[in-house]
């Protein structure tokens, strides 16, 4: 909650009487009755937001009988057997909002465990959770938790998180996580029904159909999937994945810090705006109804949602938004009322050494200027895979483009058109307000470790494709870049965030993000060779838990395709090897030479040094999660890459392990460069060093 303090919050949450729970003695046994009754409650129960005191709680118990209220009583206790109850509410729940409760339980210890359920009035009980509160802000005691994003069942599994289960429940209470970040992508929107599918796969995944809009939803994207178009349609994608087995397990074992990413609200969506690549829909009353299902189904701390019983919705209606701000926020009312309705930006402190920042990058990010009708002269016939680095520069950063001075053109190989952006400000992804906070909170953080948890990646897509060989097509724009919606292309801003960083002398500073479905690990630095290299922290991205990704879909590609050998190797009937891997992080002649020869040694040595020095690893192929630990002196980040979840497993650990690697940083001071150390611990990571 962006500055709301924990005592603020207690005092609100005190006055809303039912929806608090404080810790109480003397400590009993449990005299509930509580009977376990799990298909009551059939997503499960949650926790969320923990702090050194307290964390939120949540489950959904439906009622059919035509009743429009219910009372839930919630127990919490320090052991598992509820002998030991330390805090007991009653608290309301509405069919308005969908059954959901959200409990908030304080005057609690820091750094513990605690279990928890809730019962009805007949006895009729959840299923236990158990939850963590966060270690008091000096314990200075090492602090693990996990990162994750992108889980869609409609055409994947969940063994991710089964095996992130699986490990944690086998390790040592000290090396256990202390809360799962989820950055997004938790749910998809985008559904397809069973006509809109071919020989029931998508790619190599096959497509299941779990979700069934109330109102059937609304087919998009020339009749590829369907949408929700109501509140209750947002709403029955969240009954649908929790009652995932494996996702509801991890939600009733772990804490979790959510943020959204683009699918919680719509696919290509900003603002409270929908895109489907047939111009700009008007969609105010949907978000609005993404932000209620989202609350009411997240347990997290986020304003201006005062109310833990009910989403407080604003009334909005869908108009056209035309007037933004130089920071591209939209002007119309409607758009403000729909944004404002919930503000998921906010931090987290979690003992000595990490202050957790979460930012938006959806709600506040301007108009796209590379979506412009007025670009589209440059890109006729051109049949390259990338575009110039210099183009998505000048797009991006617009009048502000090398201090000010934007060139008059753009420039594509030998065409060229006036530049439409020399007079338009640059990008924004986070806005004004957020941008302010943001930094105000990086710059005050005094935690070891300054960690931003963003949805969306920063490291650059770059390529070299001035060192392809002639016959793939005469290039003669220098450095390129990977089509990408994200990090990768709004540059301004981006270095506007590092540099402020460095400015302040911010030390142990680390982006965590998701979004991309592959794991990449690096620096975060805003410019690459023949600029100056100069990295101010760390970046990670997480593969997905189930999404399917980039090198599934360019296995499934055209063979004949002349660019084919930069993204895939094929040989002898082996599967193809994924050498956008060596492209990206070692450029064009790497990823040729083991097409062409498959020796990965000769690839390394075939590096272009300067391509790529902000990246140390990157898998195009890989699902699964992250983990970090800290400590006074050390990060250390852990990627645990799963195959393909194409099929859920039956096993007790989630399936096997494709590898595991490990990235330790020690703290760097002030003025220095981080220096990352790579060790792979098990498995074989095959093209992504
Ligand atoms: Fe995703």
């Amino acid at each position: 909650m962006p500055d709301l303090d924990r005592r603020k919050f207690l005092k609100l949450a005190a006055s809303l009487g039912a929806a608090l729970a404080v810790g109480c003695t003397p400590i009993r046994e449990s005299s509930s009755g509580w009977r376990e009754r799990r298909d009551l409650y059939p997503q499960g129960v949650a926790s969320g937001d923990p702090d050194e005191n307290s964390v939120l709680l949540w489950t959904r118990r439906p009622y059919a009988d035509g009743r429009k209220q219910a009372t839930l009583l919630v127990e919490v206790a320090e052991d598992p057997a509820f002998t030991r109850v330390v805090a007991t509410t009653n608290t309301r729940i509405l069919g308005g909002s969908d059954w959901t409760s959200r409990v908030l339980v304080a005057g609690l210890k820091p750094a513990s465990e605690y279990w928890y359920r809730f019962v009805d009035a007949d006895g009729n009980g959840s299923r236990i959770g158990r939850t963590l509160t966060a270690p008091g802000r000096d314990d200075p005691r090492p602090a693990r938790f996990a990162f994750v994003s992108c889980q869609d069942i409609c055409e994947g599994t969940m063994n991710a998180w089964r095996r992130m289960i699986f490990e944690d429940e086998r390790a040592a209470p000290e090396d256990r996580l202390g809360f799962v970040l989820h950055l997004g992508d938790f749910i998809y929107e985008v559904v397809q029904y069973p006509d809109q599918v071919k020989d029931g796969h998508r790619y190599n995944r096959i497509v299941t159909f779990p979700v069934k809009f109330p109102t059937g939803g609304k087919a998009v994207a020339k009749n590829r999937f369907r949408v929700p178009q109501s509140l209750d349609d947002y709403r029955e994608l969240y009954h649908a994945y929790l009652q995932d087995p494996d996702l509801q397990d991890a939600r009733a074992r772990f804490p979790f810090v959510a943020m959204w990413d683009n699918h919680e609200f719509s696919w290509q969506g900003w603002q409270s705006i929908q895109e489907f690549g047939e111009g700009l829909v008007w969609a105010q009353t949907l978000k609005v109804a993404a932000n209620q299902a989202w609350f009411e189904f997240q347990p997290a701390r986020v304003p201006p949602q005062a109310n833990l019983e009910a989403f407080e919705a604003p009334h909005v209606v869908d108009a056209p938004v035309k007037d933004f701000d130089d920071n591209g926020l939209g002007q119309e009312p409607n758009n403000l009322a729909a944004i404002d309705s919930l503000i998921g930006y906010r931090s987290l402190r979690w003992g000595r050494h990490i202050d957790l920042i979460l930012t938006d990058q959806h709600s506040f990010r301007g108009p796209d200027p590379s979506n412009r009708d007025e670009l589209k002269p440059l890109f006729e016939g051109v049949s390259f895979p990338f575009y110039p680095e210099a183009l998505a520069m000048q797009i991006d950063s617009g009048r502000d483009f090398a201090d000010g001075h934007p060139p008059a053109k753009l420039v594509f190989g030998a065409k060229s058109i006036a530049n439409y952006r020399a007079k338009e400000p640059a990008q924004s992804m986070l806005g004004a307000k957020q941008k302010a906070w943001f930094l105000e909170r990086l710059r005050t953080a005094d935690a070891t470790w300054k960690i931003w948890g963003n949805s969306l990646g920063t490291p650059d897509w770059r390529v070299d494709p001035q060192n392809m060989p002639a016959k793939m097509g005469k290039w003669t724009d220098g450095y390129a870049v990977l089509p990408n919606g994200d990090w990768g292309s709004i540059y301004h801003e981006r270095g506007e965030i590092f540099d402020a960083v460095r400015d302040a002398g911010v030390t142990g500073f680390a982006i965590v993000s998701g979004d991309r479905h592959s794991f990449w690990a690096g620096y975060a630095a805003k410019a690459l060779p023949p600029a100056k290299f100069e990295p101010v922290g760390l970046t990670f991205v997480g593969g997905s838990i189930s999404s399917l990704g980039m090198q599934e879909a360019s296995e499934q590609g055209s063979k004949d395709d002349p660019f084919r050998p930069l993204f895939m190797a094929d040989r002898d009937g082996a599967p193809p090897e994924p050498t956008m891997n060596l492209l990206l992080n070692h450029g064009v002649r790497s990823a040729l030479e083991y097409a062409h020869s498959g020796d990965l040694a000769k690839a390394r040595a075939a590096s272009n040094p300067d391509v790529a020095p902000h990246l140390d690893f990157v898998d195009m192929g890989g699902h699964g999660y992250a983990t970090v630990r800290v400590d006074a002196e050390k990060m250390t980040t852990d990627f645990v890459c799963i195959p393909p979840p194409i099929l859920r497993s039956d096993r007790e650990d989630g399936g096997p392990l494709r590898y595991r690697v490990r990235f330790e940083t020690p703290l760097w001071r002030a003025g220095e460069k981080p220096r990352m150390q790579q060790t792979v611990l098990e498995g074989d990571v095959g093209l992504s060093a």
